[in-house]
């Protein structure tokens, strides 16, 4: 292995523990953005999966529901069709909805003994709505932005342990805030839903609104909205609003590894080391 491939291991193994915002031993967070895939880690797994089972705990109701038991998927929850078990007895859930979030426990049996202490992950959904899909300039848009937790989090507690804050950012990346006359932002820490209203201008078009979810200052997952207009007339321009979520720890790690092995390419072919980062940063 090249020193640089080294070099990227090491990176992809410190982002992943950064960005999965493992918390302690047992406890993790993961924020998510809905319609993307999640793996939740199982931080207790033994050799094999089949003493591993998975529960889940949401917002429903205060039932626990088996998702896997002893390895096997229960055929009867409402979201058995998206889930499977990793290789490593992670929980994989394709297409995240708001209905997915709250907190699941991985739990180790051996000839009905727990062993070990149970690993919760708690998964947090970020959303966000409009008022309008298809809106023209002139009229005036909301966009909803709502994490949602369970149990429910605070927002808008900069001192809490979490610190789990929602921001409304502009396509350079400063936030927006009250003192912004363009823009009207409210937010509801009760329900840790944050909005943007506008009125559209003309030259809207491309611009983005991101909205982001930290933890303890550090951006877990974001929604990005375009707005686009579509043709050239002025009469009947109407503006198509797009959405786009972006989770940082998948690109990331995929771009590291795309760098890795470039570098192990340009080192045997013997050619001037160049990154094309650009390309794979939206
Ligand atoms: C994802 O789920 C949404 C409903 O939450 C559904 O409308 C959509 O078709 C699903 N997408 C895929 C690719 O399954």
């Amino acid at each position: 292995m090249s020193d640089e491939c080294r070099v990227c291991l090491l990176g992809l193994i410190f982002l992943s523990s950064l960005l999965t915002g493992i918390s302690g031993v047992d406890e993790t967070h993961v924020f998510i953005s809905s319609g993307e895939n999640v793996s939740l880690p199982c931080n207790n797994a033994l050799h094999d999966c089949n003493s591993t089972t998975w529960n889940y705990n949401g917002f429903i109701d205060s039932a626990t529901v088996e998702l896997i038991g002893l390895g096997i998927k229960k055929k009867d929850t409402e979201s058995h069709e998206r889930l499977s078990l990793g290789s490593d007895c992670s929980l994989n859930i394709r297409n995240i909805s708001t209905e997915d979030y709250g907190y699941y426990t991985c739990q180790q049996y051996l000839n009905g003994q727990r062993l070990k202490a149970d690993a919760r992950v708690f998964l947090h959904v970020l959303h966000v709505s409009s008022s309008q899909t298809e809106i023209s300039a002139g009229l005036s848009v909301t966009l909803f932005c709502q994490l949602y937790s369970y149990p429910r989090v605070s927002c808008d507690d900069s001192v809490g342990s979490e610190r789990i804050q929602l921001f409304w950012v502009n396509q350079t990346g400063v936030k927006l805030t009250r003192s912004d006359s363009r823009y009207q932002i409210s937010s509801s820490s009760g329900h840790c839903i944050i909005t943007l209203n506008t009125t559209l201008l003309n030259e809207d078009h491309n611009r983005e609104w991101r909205c982001e979810v930290t933890q303890r200052d550090q951006v877990k997952t974001s929604v990005t909205y375009t707005v686009k207009s579509s043709g050239e007339k002025t009469s009947h321009q109407s503006i198509l609003i797009i959405l786009k979520t972006a989770v940082f720890a998948a690109p990331t790690v995929i771009l590291l590894q795309i760098i890795c092995a470039r570098r192990a390419e340009r080192k045997d072919s013997q050619q001037p080391e160049e990154i094309e980062i650009n390309t794979i940063i939206e």
